[in-house]
């Protein structure tokens, strides 16, 4: 990955990725599908009680380390948007009744990757450094990796 800067062709060469955990609550259920549906598609997930996970992320930067401070991103900045834009809105709550939009998406691992990029994408996008991936983890056995929406190449 290259950005082009004038004439000057600059790599984006290293990746940097901080970890952070939280744990929430969630129902897995469509509303259009019926019990049984539900049942089938998302098994125990569906149960209307909910049941919790403690998620684990790891958010990639991508980028050229500044000449100056020799830093991709400052990293208590990149701490700091982490636990303000992740963290503090999803940790210890009930996804489907506490943390928009998921009181009408459904919070799969998945979407819930795909609303943390949102999220947290904008405080990257600099001149030397952009988000590379979120990789969101449920299970120790299980994670998604979202790189934002790509163009389809099928
Ligand atoms: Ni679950």
């Amino acid at each position: 990955m290259y950005l082009q800067a004038g004439s000057d062709v600059e790599y984006l060469s290293m990746l940097i990725t901080r970890k952070v955990e939280f744990s929430a609550s969630h129902v897995c259920r469509n509303p259009r599908l019926s019990d049984e549906e539900n049942q089938r598609v998302f098994g125990l997930a569906a149960n209307p009680n909910g049941h919790g996970h403690n998620y684990l992320l790891e958010v990639s930067l991508e980028g050229d380390p500044d000449p100056v401070t020799g830093m991709v991103f400052d990293l208590k900045e990149m701490k700091d948007v982490l636990n303000r834009e992740v963290v503090e809105p999803f940790d210890h709550r009930f996804l489907n009744h506490e943390v928009p939009p998921f009181d009408r998406v459904i919070p799969t691992l998945e979407n819930i990757a795909r609303d943390i990029w949102r999220r947290i994408e904008p405080h990257f996008a600099r001149p030397r450094s952009r988000l590379h991936s979120v990789r969101l983890y449920e299970t120790p056995d299980l994670y998604v990796d979202y790189f934002g929406e790509q163009p389809c190449s099928a």
